[in-house]
């Protein structure tokens, strides 16, 4: 008879194979299946046993989403536009807020180590540290899909490089899952970025036209600040 332990690697759910928790016996011709529920997979459904080993880059999508779907991770549109018009979208973006298993030298092995706080680092370039409001979702297993539901893993991001007004001041608080304040475009490469001598930079902040650079300044401390303008007083 072949029985699965049910909490493969102190996974919180129990796990199963072909849907199944029940040993079975062994046989010459087996059919094989797929496990569910368990944490090293992200409580994702494992491809069937026996099947080719994973590949890069491909092999990286198996047990969670790259990047997952939730919060203001990099996409193409919605809220993490931002973030992926930036950084891309394909596994060389995880390094920005993460330690980037794809330069790994065994990429996969990391799911090994399940049982261990989610890593979230800010320290690619431009940034070098920032905090994260919500560090009880890093812990294990609070981060698996079953124990927290995604909009509740949400948390607000702060002194963050990318997210300043470029002058190492004013950080803003950002929330991962919450609306995009507008901000000038930062080129990914170099740093600092925003120009302080041109009007260049603030020409992408919708609903502002280009300007000189100290009336665009205002406007956008006002618009962080969401302060209004002053009206003209009567004359
Ligand atoms: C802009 C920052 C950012 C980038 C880029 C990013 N992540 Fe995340 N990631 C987070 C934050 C913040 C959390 C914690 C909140 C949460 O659990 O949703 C998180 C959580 C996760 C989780 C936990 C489960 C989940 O769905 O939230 C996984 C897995 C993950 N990231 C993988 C990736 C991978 C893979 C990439 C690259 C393809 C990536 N992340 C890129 C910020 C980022
Ligand atoms: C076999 C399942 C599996 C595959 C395949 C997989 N991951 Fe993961 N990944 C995990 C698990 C489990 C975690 C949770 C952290 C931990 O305990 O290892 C994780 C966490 C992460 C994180 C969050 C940072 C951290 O380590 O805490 C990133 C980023 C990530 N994976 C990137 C990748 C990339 C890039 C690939 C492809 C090279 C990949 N993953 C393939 C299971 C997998």
């Amino acid at each position: 008879m072949i029985g699965l332990s049910s909490n493969i690697k102190n996974s919180p759910q129990a796990a199963t194979y072909k849907n199944s928790t029940t040993p079975f016996p062994q046989t010459p011709t087996p059919s094989l299946g797929a496990c569910t529920n368990v944490n090293c997979h992200f409580e994702k459904e494992t491809p069937v046993w026996g099947s080719a080993g994973l590949t890069l880059e491909t092999g990286c999508g198996t047990c969670h989403d790259t990047p997952p779907a939730d919060g203001n991770h990099p996409t193409a549109s919605g809220p993490g536009k931002k973030h992926g018009d930036y950084y891309g979208a394909g596994s060389g973006s995880c390094g920005i807020c993460h330690v980037s298993h794809f330069a790994d030298a065994n990429p996969f092995s990391h799911a090994t180590s399940v049982g261990r706080n989610l890593i979230l680092s800010f320290n690619g370039a431009p940034n070098s540290g920032g905090d994260y409001g919500k560090p009880q979702n890093l812990s294990y297993p609070n981060y698996l899909p079953s124990r927290t539901r995604a909009e509740d893993r949400n948390g607000s991001c702060s002194n963050l490089y990318c997210h300043s007004d470029g002058r190492r001041e004013l950080p803003k608080l950002h929330r991962h899952g919450g609306p995009h304040s507008p901000h000038p475009a930062i080129p990914a490469t170099t740093a600092p970025a925003i120009p302080r001598t041109s009007a260049a930079g603030m020409e992408s902040i919708p609903g502002v036209p280009a300007m000189p650079i100290a009336v665009s300044v205002v406007i956008r401390r006002r618009q962080a600040a969401a302060i209004p303008l002053p009206t003209k007083p009567a004359m």
